[in-house]
């Protein structure tokens, strides 16, 4: 839709469409088949050149890892799928733009969306001089008059007038949104979810996995990187587990409905987190939690390239200096649950929590412990009863 409309406004088109692993993570047609007819597509409507990137190892390693070093959740819930892959989708556009000696770069985002901020919060941050082309934001459709624009256009959509949502996926998650959705009393049907099974459609018994971290990056199964995420969303989708529902704030100050698939994400970042809780100290954890939570804001508000996001990669990794060991989670029923951590770092120490013998904790030194951490309290509250006297 978008190229259709550039080549009508007079442009010459270069069609850029980037592998982020959205059709490793489901079983269906294979990848290669799908980019090339991304690519016949786009030189059908007009395009002059066609390219297909595969910058999923990239994604990963360059978005995805150092977002599950912040254990990344929009508004608590949300893996921030469809937010991490835009920086990387801007500053492919600024590569190639570069190559092809272009002065522009286009995308299809609307008015309305986060999208628009993080491709061009992107785009700006490495290239200011590039012109931005946002056609389907000028001149706004609705999602009917877009299909039948695609019809007319011989513009192959899966979106149908039954089916009207807007779906964007890649390796760290699927994002549904539109149609029957936008009533937030409406529950999500079925028919919006493709990566995870349904309750009825759940395997009766469980099944256990085991993550094993290496300085803070996950390995599974001989798998690590792009192999793990995919093979994570098939076998806890299967279970059911990655579903999310959220009534979102946007950047642009509205509130949104989406639901999300996230299996990989969901039982990495819970993972990762419980790891953590295993090595990292007390102080340490406190002031990552807030941290984190600041660092999928600026994912989610476009903020990628900001300073304040390096500088948090900075603290996240010198703390996965210590992140290496390994996490069990039980997968059953929609639920991924940790039922087990070591770590050659844990500062976890049996002889010292135990209930058991051959306890080493100081039991007599407890006492005078809670006697001078309690003293503040005792102290403001002589001061409270002696204002009270005599006021
Ligand atoms: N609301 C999500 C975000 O801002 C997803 C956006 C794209 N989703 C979609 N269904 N088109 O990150």
């Amino acid at each position: 839709m978008l190229l259709r409309r550039l080549v009508l406004d007079g442009h010459r088109v270069i069609a850029l469409t980037l592998d982020l692993g959205e059709s490793d993570a489901v079983s269906g047609p294979g990848s290669a088949e799908q980019l090339d007819g991304a690519r016949r597509k786009a030189l059908a409507l007009g395009a002059s050149d066609a390219l297909v990137l595969d910058v999923r190892a990239r994604f990963v390693k360059e978005l995805v890892l150092p977002a599950l070093r912040a254990n990344v959740m929009y508004q608590g819930v949300y893996p921030l799928s469809a937010a991490l892959s835009r920086p990387l989708i801007g500053a492919t556009l600024v590569d190639v733009a570069h190559r092809f000696g272009a002065d522009a770069v286009a995308h299809g985002c609307t008015g309305k969306g986060n999208d628009q901020v993080r491709i061009e919060l992107a785009v700006r941050a490495l290239d200011p001089t590039l012109t931005v082309l946002a056609p389907l934001r000028d001149a706004p459709l609705s999602r009917p008059d877009a299909i039948a624009f695609a019809r007319e256009h011989g513009i192959p959509v899966s979106s149908t007038l039954e089916r009207p949502y807007s779906i964007d996926a890649n390796l760290w998650g699927r994002s549904i949104e539109a149609g029957v959705l936008e009533d937030p009393w409406t529950a999500p049907p079925e028919d919006a979810f493709a990566w995870t099974a349904a309750p009825n459609a759940r395997p009766a018994g469980g099944e256990d996995v085991v993550i094993d971290f290496e300085r803070g990056e996950p390995a599974g199964a001989g798998l690590d990187g792009v192999d793990l995420i995919a093979q994570l969303n098939q076998q806890a989708g299967g279970h059911g587990i990655g579903r999310i529902d959220l009534i979102e704030d946007r950047v642009v100050g509205l509130k949104s409905r989406e639901v999300y698939e996230a299996p990989a994400a969901l039982v990495l970042i819970a993972a990762h987190k419980a790891l953590e809780r295993l090595v990292l100290t007390r102080d340490e954890l406190r002031l990552k939690s807030p941290l984190d939570q600041r660092y999928a804001e600026l994912v989610y508000d476009g903020l990628w390239p900001a300073p304040l996001r390096k500088a948090l990669d900075a603290f996240n990794d010198a703390l996965a200096e210590r992140m290496t060991g390994r996490v069990r989670l039980h997968l059953a029923h929609g639920n991924a649950t940790v039922t087990g951590t070591a770590s050659p770092h844990a500062l976890y120490s049996e002889a010292l929590a135990t209930y058991g013998s051959g306890d080493r904790f100081r039991h007599d030194a407890a006492a005078g412990f809670t006697a001078l951490w309690g003293l503040p309290l005792e102290i403001a509250a002589r001061s409270e009863r002696d204002v009270a006297v005599a006021g």
